[in-house]
């Protein structure tokens, strides 16, 4: 399917196209030319295992903004533009802590469960892991994400996909269905909500709605297969499967049943959306479908015109994705993308397009529907409902500008808004 000059257009969309390999470098993989790995013996074992020395780059973006006072308040966001597939490595998972990661004993935490219920019950580590359990794969994204592309910043900056999209990583966790616990303790029938606080020296806390706790919430002890990292809530967390990652408590210790939420304030300062007319929205919590091409994205690496893997995730907290799409040519025309293995929900989908650039300026988007036929906004649509610096539950459109010498950059779709925002 290839020839001298490269890849064949033919070969490319039918998703055969190889590169072409110099002969001289075939002769110095099989023949007296072989790399010095291959003539001496490579080292021994690991007990625990690391990326490759050369991968060192593929790490996690830090913004701390009270830096000097409280170093733990901030965020590490997931290198997306690195990463491929759907799961999010353990030691790249997204952080948000509000007061640092805290060192817990597993053999002296406790999870209390109080409040509104027949049976207080008071479980350690050991009795947890007694419990049936079921593994399921989901995304969690922070109430935050996308700030970078926010009202809090009417100008687009120049940032990679991981540093402004990077507060979403999705694992496989594993953990007990929060309704056994509930149903063990005996829920009052006057219990319709609960609050949920970590053994953080925030102490983060958040009420929830009892029907989602009964739904698909997990008392999580597991990620990826192994036992929860101390940033991801180690010895255990809530994952609240496609709500705000704030609600998917960290270091979980105590279940208060509740008839009314409890007003924390970690849902009354923060987590709640300024509206364009001067009211603000309280406990919105499913985050609304959204995709991101992540790659190919702004980077240090020009782009060379020709075949381009167009790829990146999608997902919704409302259900599954029913289809991605990918437009070239600054939203005229959408074209639909393939979408790899299964599509589960509230759990990404990982979507591909080919495509051949000619060289010239243009932007490529993609644009996601839900199986609720909720489709992804439009930034300017997405800004226009909110007020002033409102960053949470930014859902909009990414467009990656693409210049004729092959840089990417981050780009907002409404030039006229940035001129406005930027006058007052
Ligand atoms: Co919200």
């Amino acid at each position: 399917m290839a020839n001298k000059k490269g890849i064949t257009r033919r070969a490319l969309l039918s998703g055969t196209a190889i590169s072409i390999v110099p002969a001289s470098s075939i002769a110095q993989s099989i023949g007296d030319e072989s790399p010095s790995w291959m003539k001496t013996p490579g080292s021994s074992f690991n007990e625990y295992g690391f990326p490759s020395s050369q991968e060192k780059n593929t790490k996690r973006e830090i913004f701390q903004p009270y830096e000097e006072y409280a170093p733990g308040s901030g965020v590490a966001m997931t290198p997306l533009e690195k990463l491929e597939g759907i799961i999010t490595p353990n030691g790249l998972h997204f952080e948000r802590s509000h007061n640092g990661v805290p060192n817990i004993d597993a053999r002296q935490h406790e999870l209390l469960i109080h409040g509104l219920v027949k049976n207080p019950l008071v479980f350690k580590m050991e009795d947890l892991l007694k419990y049936p359990m079921e593994t399921k794969t989901y995304f969690i994204e922070c109430g935050g994400n996308s700030f970078y592309n926010s009202n809090a910043f009417p100008i687009a900056i120049d940032r990679t996909c991981g540093s402004i999209h990077g507060l979403m990583s999705t694992s496989e966790w594993t953990g007990i269905p929060l309704k056994n616990i509930l149903r063990e303790a005996g829920v009052n029938k006057e219990a319709l909500w609960l609050l949920a606080e970590g053994a953080d020296s925030a102490a983060m806390s958040r009420s929830i709605p009892l029907e989602k706790a009964l739904d698909d919430t997990l008392i999580a002890l597991y990620q990826n297969g192994e036992r929860i990292r101390p940033e991801q809530g180690y010895p255990m967390r809530l994952v609240v499967p496609g709500w705000e990652g704030n609600i998917s408590i960290k270091w979980l210790r105590r279940i208060k049943l509740t008839k009314k939420p409890t007003y924390t304030k970690d849902e009354t300062s923060k987590y709640s959306d300024l509206l364009a007319n001067g009211k603000t929205l309280q406990f919105t919590f499913p985050m609304e479908v959204k995709s991101v091409i992540t790659q190919p994205t702004a980077g240090p690496i020009p782009l060379k015109k020709g075949p381009i893997h167009i790829t990146g995730l999608a997902w919704s907290g409302l259900g599954k994705i029913k289809k991605v799409e990918v437009s070239t040519d600054k939203g005229k025309t959408w074209k639909t993308a393939d979408i790899d293995g299964a599509n589960q929900p509230l759990s990404p989908v990982r979507f591909r397009f080919n495509w051949i650039w000619n060289g010239e300026e243009c932007s490529i988007e993609s644009r996601a529907t839900d199986s609720k036929n909720n489709i992804q906004p439009q930034r300017k649509e997405w800004s226009i409902k909110y007020g002033l610096g409102h960053l949470y539950h930014n859902n909009s459109i990414q467009i990656w500008r693409i210049t004729p010498d092959g840089k990417v950059f981050n780009e907002y779709d409404d030039l006229a808004q940035n001129e406005k925002w930027s006058e007052e």
